[in-house]
């Protein structure tokens, strides 16, 4: 086919294909064990797709209300009630959106406009960026401090200019595994006070944390929630990643101009599973003993890979796992996950891919969502290094 028309201008030029797919696709072709992508390899729970199928079969088939399923985002309001102890409107503050992704980008669209600018910490998960760079947006990247991936308050001071219109974090964070503190939700919420700053808060790993820590919502601080939006995602709460559900909750002025954008973006998200989910959330352990559930896996892929080369400060929470393989080789992190794959049978994300301009990491990023039995496997193989 001849291009048409060839004067087409990207406006995502630096954007390829994601790493994520390049190194599933490279450990299918090696037929490597896959820690690359962040998604679980065992199933959902069978009540939860048996709750799906009922609600289809009763014909809840079509479009569903713009802002989601009112007994979902009732649901969802007493759970943050339960968790937080906050108190969101289902009706003019919680909005049901196509996973964390779709709210990340439909709030972005909503608050940037051209030559505003946003300040993001890396490593950063890859999302943010390109939303901000298609609002016009200029991304302001703070590296995170090694080796616990911490902010550090003083340079985001430093950063924060007249043109400041939002600051993103992800606690729990991915790749790093680090979790924010109360300290550090203290500190944003001194920086941004007196300031017309939005939060973006991307907590879609709330449940999945370890070693005793709680996760800091910043809706549980009433001058971070009143310019927050914060996100979250099924499918890290109920292993169901490839459902893409998930909800973003801001006070109502927020909300209102959010929902101005995703009615023209997705108009409503998926009706049997907002039933199915309204219905499965009054199962509070669910979600309760997930951290428990992850920090199992966790312990036992660091136990696993003890006696390899590989090191590594245990993460604080999501499902990853950094690991530093420097007493091993000294190449490009890009170029050593690509040869692991082939030479050792295990796919990981290289650290740099999260950042916009660092070459000189010599960190991989291992998802431990797995079964024991793909653990075992991948760690044999690391051991074997
Ligand atoms: C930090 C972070 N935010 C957002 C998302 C997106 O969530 P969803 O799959 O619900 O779109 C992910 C998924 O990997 C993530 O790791």
């Amino acid at each position: 086919m001849p291009n048409f028309p060839n004067v087409i201008k990207s406006k995502l030029p630096k954007v390829g294909t994601t790493i994520f797919t390049i190194m599933s696709a490279l450990a299918n072709e090696h037929k490597a064990i896959n820690l690359s992508q962040g998604f679980p390899n065992f199933e959902t729970s069978p009540e939860l797709i048996s709750l799906v199928n009922k609600f289809m079969k009763k014909g809840f088939n079509q479009y569903a209300p713009m802002q989601g399923l009112l007994s979902l985002r009732e649901a969802i309001a007493e759970k943050m009630l339960g968790l937080y102890s906050v108190s969101y409107s289902p009706d003019t503050e919680i909005t049901i959106t196509a996973g964390g992704t779709q709210a990340i980008y439909t709030a972005i669209t909503a608050m940037v406009k051209e030559g505003d600018e946003v300040i993001i910490f890396e490593p950063a998960y890859d999302c943010y960026a390109p939303a901000i760079e298609l609002q016009g947006g200029i991304p302001v990247y703070i590296s995170l401090k090694s080796p616990d991936f911490h902010i550090d308050w003083e340079e985001v001071k430093r950063v924060i200019s007249q043109k400041t219109k939002m600051i993103i974090i992800n606690t729990p964070h991915n790749p790093t595994g680090a979790v924010m503190t109360a300290a550090d939700m203290k500190q944003l919420e001194k920086i941004t006070s007196n300031t017309d700053i939005v939060i973006l808060s991307d907590e879609v790993y709330e449940h999945i944390i370890f070693d005793g820590l709680k996760h800091e919502s910043v809706s549980k601080y009433p001058k971070l929630a009143e310019r927050s939006f914060v996100v979250y995602s099924f499918g890290k709460t109920y292993h169901t990643t490839g459902w893409k559900m998930g909800y973003c909750l801001a006070p109502a002025n927020l909300m209102t101009e959010f929902r101005r954008v995703h009615q023209f973006l997705v108009f409503c998200v998926n009706t049997p599973i907002q039933h199915a989910v309204a219905e499965y959330m009054k199962n509070k352990d669910e979600y309760l003993n997930l951290g428990a559930f992850y920090q199992e896996k966790r312990d036992r892929f660091i136990a696993l890979i003890k006696g390899s080369k590989f090191t590594y400060v245990p993460a604080s929470g999501s499902y990853f796992q950094l690991l530093d393989y420097s007493k091993i080789s000294k190449e490009k992190d890009t170029e050593y996950a690509i040869r692991l794959t082939k030479e050792n049978g295990v796919a990981s994300v290289p650290n740099s891919v999260f950042y916009h301009n660092r070459l000189d990491l010599h960190l991989l990023r291992f998802c431990f969502a797995k079964t024991d039995e793909t653990l075992e496997q991948a760690a044999e193989k690391l051991c074997a290094i």
